[in-house]
């Protein structure tokens, strides 16, 4: 089902969308670019307007202290308009609005987000031709450039809504997964910033066959478990073997961080995307205050930093239409 017809097609005579595209936990333990899952909250926004000429005509950028680039070429948002424009064969003019809701470098999918929503609404201002597949690989061009990798784990839960599994390769392909009854996640943001490029460039190129063992083992028994509501599962394959291990020194105090949400109630916790961010998953939503409380407060007493808190069910929405004029 295209996602046009999900959030409902705009008449002809639209001259602008607005989109919201909602951030986003990656890896979630074992599934390294290839799982993951909607938050409720935060969001970006990304306005699209029909403008006299060809092409993007102009870009804005409000909510990020004037951090994200402007220039068309280098902005996730633009880019992922741009792929919508190619793709449809379009000379339309276009007016870009980006609106940050998302923290920079925070691990929450940022440029992705911004990406998915700008490739939502270019396409649904020329008459929401695209499907969801088509409309990830726009958004994929933009997020490639904010990250510097190919991965599509932020943007296809952004764009899709819930957890999502996502196939490596080309067509690219994402699969919804259900997610267990009562499940809430619980995301702790610390004041503090890591860039994904960089924390990709350190992991290198190899990893031992043990550890890439224990990653394909947990990752196909954490499907299982979200399949099967299995909580024992899902606290025994939330383990990351490649990543968190060599990343866990970018994020003053991650490790204790963990260890206070799992001893407040969380089940499962770790490195959301490529940190700075921890997330937690939890049995119910006063778990999950009591986690998110328990996190911020140990990123205060190890690192010194305040946190933001989400609290968010596990099967969020995807990106979705607000308005249109
Ligand atoms: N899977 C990606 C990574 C997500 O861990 O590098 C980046 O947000």
């Amino acid at each position: 089902m295209g996602l046009a017809s999900a959030t409902g097609r705009p008449p002809r005579s639209v001259r602008s969308v607005r989109v919201f595209a909602p951030a986003s936990v990656s890896n979630l333990g074992p599934g390294f670019d290839i799982f993951g899952l909607a938050l409720e909250r935060p969001g970006d926004e990304v306005v699209v307007r029909a403008a006299p000429g060809s092409g993007i005509v102009s870009l804005t950028v409000t909510g990020d202290g004037g951090r994200v680039p402007t220039d068309p070429l280098r902005n996730a948002a633009a880019l992922a308009v741009q792929g919508v424009l190619d793709r449809l064969d379009s000379d339309a003019g276009v007016a870009i609005e980006v609106h940050k809701g998302i923290p920079l470098a925070s691990g929450l999918g940022g440029s992705a987000a911004s990406a998915v929503a700008g490739a939502v609404a270019a396409d649904a201002l020329l008459g929401g031709a695209l499907d969801r597949t088509a409309l990830l690989e726009c958004a994929l061009i933009g997020e490639r450039k904010g990250s510097g990798a190919d991965h599509a784990d932020n943007a296809a839960p952004s764009l899709a809504g819930g957890f999502v599994l996502v196939l490596p390769g080309r067509p690219t392909r994402m699969v919804k997964l259900p997610t267990p009854p009562g499940m809430v996640v619980a995301v702790a943001h610390p004041a503090l910033e890591v860039e994904t490029l960089g924390a990709r460039v350190i992991l290198g190129d190899t990893i031992p066959l043990s550890a890439g063992i224990r990653q394909w083992g947990n990752a196909a028994g954490l499907v299982a478990a979200f399949f099967e509501g299995d909580w024992e599962l899902i606290e025994r394959c939330v383990r990351d073997a490649v990543a968190e291990p060599a990343r866990a020194g970018l994020v003053p105090g991650f490790q204790p961080v963990r260890v206070a949400a799992l001893e407040a109630g969380a089940v499962a916790a770790g490195l959301s995307g490529s940190g700075p961010s921890v997330f937690a998953l939890c049995r119910g939503r006063l778990a999950a205050e009591s986690a998110a409380a328990a996190m911020a407060e140990a990123f205060m007493l190890e690192a010194g930093v305040k946190s933001d808190i989400v609290i968010s069910g596990a099967n969020a929405a995807g990106a979705r239409i607000l308005e249109t004029e």
